[in-house]
């Protein structure tokens, strides 16, 4: 890859995206060929047009693409080759040895050229006002052929009063300008995998229709923007270009959804993100994107963005305008005083997944070197510490074992409770090439997830477990295997400790773990559980990827385990195509958590009472440390309850929507005295704060994010903060006025106090980073370029520990009072909270949270289709929409909670994980009934809202008296 640096930006960009026309082939063979007189060796499979391509021999073409399979209908890359009759199509022809090929001369110049003028003969002549001018392939195939007239006139037959689509937000398909190259439709089969692109009728009548000739909003088109990026002409284009033409430059950075960490060139004009690109060179996405981060990008200048810093004396009063110095004086007033009078303990900080590696370092250093505590917990505790507590105990590293790659060289994927197409959509795409190409899958979940019966590619299994009861799946799964000889006796031997193994073999060798007695527990047939375990026992590489529906709950610790006993006792860990791979939710929750956001580790996974480690942090930071673990989240809402925990600077995290038992967590909230909120939206927790720091979304700053994969990618900045400060220096800042100083220029400063602190990272900078893309940690003096697959040879230098996983039931039980289980998830086109989402397009696919539930229980309850539904739980009431849906199976519910409203956490529970407190969001009873309208907690929680945003409508400029 060839970097250079942008003059304009300070930011590098790559400029390696010359398209080879057809996809690298998987040889170690080597061909000899001669192209144009050149001698050129290329791996066997590689395509004459690839290859001239790669010798720098530029075929024209218009049909093919490098990441798509060659198709051969143009002919504009026709050659001539020693040999062969005529004039073959060099994408489709494959290189020999020996070949000898001729890619210009007078004949192949005029066969080009008639191709172009039958292609320009049906094509509009309005290059001076398309949108696409100057970025156009017919266009510079055109010049390229040496076009210069049409000989056929433009009043025969054609298609030039095509119609334009326009019903999807994001883009549009104008039919006049199609060639019928069917790249679009290649594109959605073969990179998106969803088979929403058809190309109808033959020869001349061939057109591109979405579905049944539908719009494109009615398609199953999941707009993740492949068929735009494929297409060679102005017919799919993004509106943005069409109202505001071409960027005058780009910038490499990475998306802040969701823990894929899809990488994009952000294309600009001046300091506006015209569209973002999906990155060819991004190593996470290979140039592939899903529709947040593709188009979902308008949030982050939307009107609703605060860009001046506000505080308020308490929760009931207007908001007033101060400048960055008083809000920051003001807050730490009130964090100094608090303390004084409190303790030492009384106040503390959430770091956020949202946020960069150096923002997350710098808040958990605040309150460590400045609060003297160890409060700080991340919104990670919600989602993925049973991942961080499960695999350290067990794998020895708290974090997943693989690249996404890897998941091609799989044979059997179990994917248990995650739904990839929605939630990680473009690892589920590349998940679905390899099922089409034979892969198996088994799905457990509760219910019925995309994945199951795709185009093409079918579930093997569908093991549609209980909500609450994965252990108990997954030592059965154990079970079966062990009591069928299809452990992996040699990797046991040679790669796991004894005593941990035997122990763990007595354990699940028991028949209370069969298959035949935790039937009744999980509802899954016997023998279908026997044939899954069977499939990924044998399979040559087995993978298991997980998400939420394994962590949320009261053991997710266990399943975790659970699910690194399996790969380990099937040999499955240490290589392609294996391993345990916990697919993470937020973009950086990886890093949030190796940074050291949890109250009792430091960055890197440390123990805050290991003297060797704390003697290191305070030795560079100058201040001596605190040896006790701080609060963990739900603590500080007990202890803000109790009175004794009085202050929160909570960055880019919205606990009041995220957290469960939403009633819980807004008594917390309006129970302390201070509540410093960090963020680019007044965001349901800032309705609490008493402080409001503006923040910096992620086009606003640098610094990296660690996606899934471990991957440390550079997220670089398109434009100048809003608010005037990138969100780590407001913590800078406020350090300082705290009284301690923390000097940094620039966050790959901060980048090289973490690596000099943490051994996974001792090999990381962002001059590296600018090297090789991205960096997969551990990078170290042992794995300079970083590590793609973990334990290889070992297990972080010790052995595969096996954990005892015994299945303990939820406490929270259906009754008759509460008969049906409610299990949350999310949704394609929204994201978590919705902050982002909602303040785009996007709110056309999704713009409520709906309850969907069998039409059994439906009809049972006399719901219909649409009707308010009220929910009810031990926690508390709320009411949605019924969705009727036979995805569910009868007694269990499904909801989203990507809207405040919805009020989805107020029915779940305070239950948690036995080792994390990550809490039961899959689990909670429920009763179902018909109402009329909202709850009486939605009411009042709609006019709280609504007055909070008047006291923000009603800001006024100047202090506020400090009582
Ligand atoms: S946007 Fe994606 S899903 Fe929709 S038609 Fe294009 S490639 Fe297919
Ligand atoms: S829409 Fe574009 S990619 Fe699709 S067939 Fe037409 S010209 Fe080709
Ligand atoms: S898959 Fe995730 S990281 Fe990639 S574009 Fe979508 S939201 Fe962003
Ligand atoms: S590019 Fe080869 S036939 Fe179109």
């Amino acid at each position: 890859m060839i970097n250079y640096f942008d003059p304009k930006t300070q930011a590098s960009v790559s400029n390696s995206t010359k398209d080879f026309g057809t996809p690298a082939p998987q040889s170690s063979v080597q061909v000899r060929l001669q192209i144009d007189g050149v001698d050129i060796i290329v791996p066997e499979g590689t395509s004459v047009l690839r290859a001239a391509a790669i010798a720098d021999i530029n075929i024209p073409k218009l049909c093919a693409s490098d990441n798509l399979e060659a198709f051969g209908s143009c002919r504009l890359c026709a050659v001539e080759i020693e040999g062969m009759r005529g004039m073959p199509a060099s994408c489709t022809t494959p290189v020999r040895e020996g070949m000898k090929v001729q890619t210009q001369n007078d004949g192949i110049a005029k066969l080009r050229r008639n191709v172009m003028e039958l292609y320009i003969s049906d094509h509009p002549l309005d290059c001076l006002t398309c949108p696409t001018n100057g970025d156009c392939e017919l266009q510079d195939m055109a010049g390229a052929v040496g076009l210069r007239q049409v000989r056929y006139g433009f009043e025969g037959k054609n298609h030039l009063d095509g119609a334009t689509d326009s019903s999807n937000p994001y883009f549009s398909f104008d039919d006049s300008k199609c060639i019928a190259c069917s790249r679009c439709v290649r594109a959605c089969e073969e990179v998106q995998g969803t088979f929403a692109l058809t190309v109808a009728g033959r020869g001349f009548d061939s057109r591109i229709h979405a579905g049944q000739n539908d719009s494109f909003i009615e398609s199953d088109c999941v707009s993740c923007g492949a068929c735009v990026q494929a297409c060679p002409t102005a017919t799919l284009t993004e509106k943005a270009v069409i109202d505001n033409g071409q960027p005058d430059h780009s910038i490499i950075t990475t998306c802040a959804y969701c823990g894929v960490g899809c990488s994009f060139r952000a294309d600009m004009q001046g300091d506006k993100v015209l569209r973002m690109v999906p990155d060819k060179n991004g190593q996470a996405n290979q140039g592939h994107s899903c529709v947040k981060g593709r188009f979902a990008f308008g949030y982050a200048t939307h009107q609703d963005r605060i860009t001046s810093p506000m505080i308020r004396d308490n929760i009931e009063q207007d908001w007033r305008e101060v400048s960055w110095d008083e809000a920051l004086a003001f807050a730490a007033k009130r964090l100094n005083d608090i303390q004084e009078k409190h303790g030492r303990n009384s106040i503390g900080a959430i770091t956020s997944s949202r946020c960069t590696n150096e923002e997350t370092y710098l808040v958990q250093k605040l309150v460590r070197a400045v609060f003297h505590n160890n409060n700080v917990d991340t919104c990670a505790r919600v989602c993925h510490s049973p991942t961080g507590y499960g695999l350290k105990a067990t794998l020895n590293e708290s974090a997943g074992t693989q690249t996404f790659e890897s998941v091609m060289s799989s044979d059997v994927v179990l994917v248990i409770g995650a739904n990839p197409t929605d939630a990680h959509p473009v690892f589920g795409s590349l998940l679905k090439r390899r099922l089409r190409q034979g892969a198996k899958l088994i799905v457990a979940d509760p219910r019925g997830i995309d994945l199951i019966d795709s185009p093409h590619s079918k579930a093997e299994h569908h093991l549609k477990l209980m909500p609450g009861t994965n252990v108990a799946l997954l030592n059965a799964l154990a079970h079966a295997i062990v009591d069928e000889g299809l452990e992996d006796k040699d990797f046991i031997n040679s790669r796991c400790d004894d005593a941990s193994f035997n122990q763990w073999l007595e354990h699940i060798k028991n028949k209370r773990h069969s298959p035949e007695n935790t039937e009744d527990i999980t509802g899954v047939d016997a023998q279908e559980l026997r044939q899954a375990a069977r499939i990924y026992a044998e399979a040559g590489n087995g993978a298991i990827y997980y998400g939420l529906g394994v962590t949320e709950h009261s053991q997710g610790s266990s399943s975790v385990m659970a699910i690194a006993n399996l790969a380990m006792v099937t040999g499955n860990i240490g290589r392609e195509g294996v391993g345990v791979n916990p697919l993470r939710g937020q973009n950086n929750v990886q890093g949030s958590c190796d940074m050291g956001s949890f109250p009792h580790e430091f960055p890197g996974y440390r123990h805050v009472s290991d003297d060797a480690t704390r003697l290191l942090f305070e030795q560079e930071w100058q201040v001596s440390l605190d040896d006790e673990p701080g609060l963990r989240i739900p603590n500080m809402f007990e202890e803000a309850i109790h009175g004794d925990f009085k202050a929160l600077y909570c960055q880019g995290e919205d606990i009041a929507q995220s957290d469960p038992n939403t009633q819980h967590v807004q008594k917390a909230l309006s129970s302390m005295q201070c509540i410093i909120v960090q963020d680019i939206f007044l965001n349901e927790t800032a309705k609490y704060a008493h402080v409001f720091l503006p923040g910096s979304s992620f086009m606003e700053k640098n610094g990296t994010f660690t996606n899934a994969e471990r991957r440390i990618s550079r997220v670089r900045k398109l434009m100048p903060p809003l608010a005037g400060k990138e969100d780590w220096e407001v913590t800078v800042a406020l350090a300082k006025v705290m009284g301690y100083d923390m000097d940094y220029s620039h966050p790959s400063e901060i980048m090289d106090e973490i690596a000099r602190l943490t051994p996974s990272f001792h090999g990381v900078s962002y001059d590296k980073l600018e090297q090789l893309g991205s960096i997969q940690w551990p990078c170290n003096e042992q794995s300079p370029l970083g590590t793609p697959i973990m334990h290889t040879a070992d297990f972080v230098g010790e052995q595969g520990k096996f954990a005892i996983t015994e299945y303990v039931a939820t406490p929270e039980k259906v009754n008759k009072h509460f008969p049906l289980l409610l299990t949350t998830g999310r949704i394609l086109s929204q994201y978590n909270v919705g902050a982002q989402t909602r303040r785009t397009d996007n709110q056309v696919w999704h713009d409520q949270d709906v309850l969907e539930l069998h039409p059994n229980d439906a009809l049972d309850r006399g719901i219909n289709d649409g009707d308010w539904v009220g929910i009810a739980s031990r926690a508390g009431t709320t009411a949605l929409r019924a969705r009727i849906s036979q995805r569910m199976q009868p007694g269990v519910v499904y909801t989203t909670f990507h809207h405040p409203l919805s009020g989805a956490n107020v029915v779940t529970t305070d239950n948690s994980d036995w080792a994390t407190n990550c809490p039961e969001y899959k689990v909670t009873a429920i009763q179902a009934t018909k109402v009329d309208e909202p709850s009486r907690w939605q009411a009042e929680y709609a006019q709280f809202s609504q007055r909070q945003q008047q006291y923000l409508q009603n800001k006024r400029q100047g202090q506020v008296a400090d009582k």
